[in-house]
């Protein structure tokens, strides 16, 4: 396993996303819908960050990937939106943006439940995957197009707790008998 972004990086980089943000909504109260699991760490540190009136709600979208590195079917739940978010300003956040399409599914959903607005955040984007025409109006960092865990993303539910991010490398995955 290799560390692609650091401590120190990450804390730079969401430092800037905290700014852009209080630029962005000026004093409005916000209300930030995490995608579970994999954004919980990013969550956790962004939040801190950001000098607004904010409330915090979760959705839970899961791709099985069993073994594999690649993404299976996507299952979406939304169940465990709590508050209204009709009227409010919404940022979707996650950890990764992928092919897409978890954000891209995801939308259309917050959308029906009426938002003043609706804009997307997320830590990671791998290059030359995307598969939808939607573009984050948020990314941290930019990353090749590597398997990558640590700071909430997993490898078959592991790795989670890393403090930074590193890339999967071939002889970890062979190594892995989780
Ligand atoms: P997308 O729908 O293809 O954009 O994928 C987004 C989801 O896939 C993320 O929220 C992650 O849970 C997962 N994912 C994509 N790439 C990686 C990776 O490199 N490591 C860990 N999880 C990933
Ligand atoms: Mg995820």
């Amino acid at each position: 396993m290799k560390t692609l972004i650091s401590q120190e990086q990450l804390r730079e980089g969401i430092d800037q996303l905290a700014k852009e943000l209080r630029t962005h909504y000026d004093g409005r109260p916000l209300t930030i819908i995490g995608v579970l699991i994999g954004s919980v760490v990013f969550l956790a540190d962004l939040i801190r960050r950001i000098d607004l009136p904010l409330r915090m709600e979760l959705v839970q979208a899961r791709s099985y990937r069993g073994n594999s590195t690649r993404p299976g079917p996507l299952v979406l739940n939304l169940d465990l939106l709590s508050s209204d978010v009709r009227g409010r300003d919404v940022l979707l956040v996650d950890d990764i943006f992928d092919t897409g399409n978890t954000l891209w599914e995801l939308l259309p959903l917050i959308d029906e439940l009426g938002p003043a607005s609706v804009r997307t955040a997320v830590l990671l984007r791998k290059e030359g995957r995307c598969e939808v025409s939607l573009k984050p109006h948020h990314v941290v960092f930019d990353i090749p197009n590597v398997f990558v865990v640590g700071y909430g993303l997993d490898y078959q539910d592991m790795y989670r707790n890393l403090p930074y991010v590193a890339e999967l490398e071939p002889s970890d995955l062979a190594e892995s008998g989780h």
